[in-house]
């Protein structure tokens, strides 16, 4: 993975993400051979037939941006997972994702593309996360209620 798809991580820090973290999939997006883009769902919950998905890793490189790659990523990537669980007999009902409070991009990007798929909460929790991660700021959970 080239430098830049996250600009405070260096390739190798992204490829140790990848290794040690828990993604039901990865998916990539390439443009002239390199790669711009990644997303990863997680498994976070099942129950008997239902299963609910984090997002937990997406990112598209800074000059690639406002070009539809990140919603063509989630796009792909819901759809394959939807289908792969279906197979098992799965739906998947719920998908989440925590961001930066002050992420204006992300939260935009994700009001933008849950609300085409499904119902959507937001919520904000800064007094409830742990300050190692969030510092001072905020943090933004935003779920989605997916439509069958
Ligand atoms: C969030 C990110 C992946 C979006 O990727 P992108 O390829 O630029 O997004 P797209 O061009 O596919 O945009 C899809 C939708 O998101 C919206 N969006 C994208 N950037 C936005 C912004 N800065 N503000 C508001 N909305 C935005 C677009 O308007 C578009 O909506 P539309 O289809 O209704 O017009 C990208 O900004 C990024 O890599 N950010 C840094 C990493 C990051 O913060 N990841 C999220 C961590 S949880």
């Amino acid at each position: 993975m080239h430098k830049g798809i996250y600009a405070e991580y260096s390739s190798s820090v992204v490829r140790r993400m990848m290794k040690n973290s828990y993604p039901q999939g990865w998916f990539l997006a390439c443009l002239n051979k390199m790669i711009v883009g990644g997303i990863a769902f997680s498994s976070y919950d099942s129950y008997y037939n239902a299963s609910i998905f984090e997002v937990s890793f997406l990112a598209v490189n800074r000059q690639e941006r406002s070009r539809g790659i990140g919603k063509a990523l989630f796009n792909s990537a819901l759809k394959s997972i939807r289908e792969k669980l279906k197979e098992k007999g799965i739906k998947l009902v719920m998908l989440f994702v925590q961001t930066d409070g002050e992420n204006k991009e992300a939260i935009g990007f994700y009001r933008s593309v849950f609300k085409r798929v499904g119902k959507v909460t937001e919520t904000r929790i800064k007094d409830a996360w742990p300050k190692t991660w969030s510092g001072d700021k905020d943090v933004v959970f935003m779920f989605v209620r997916l439509k069958s």
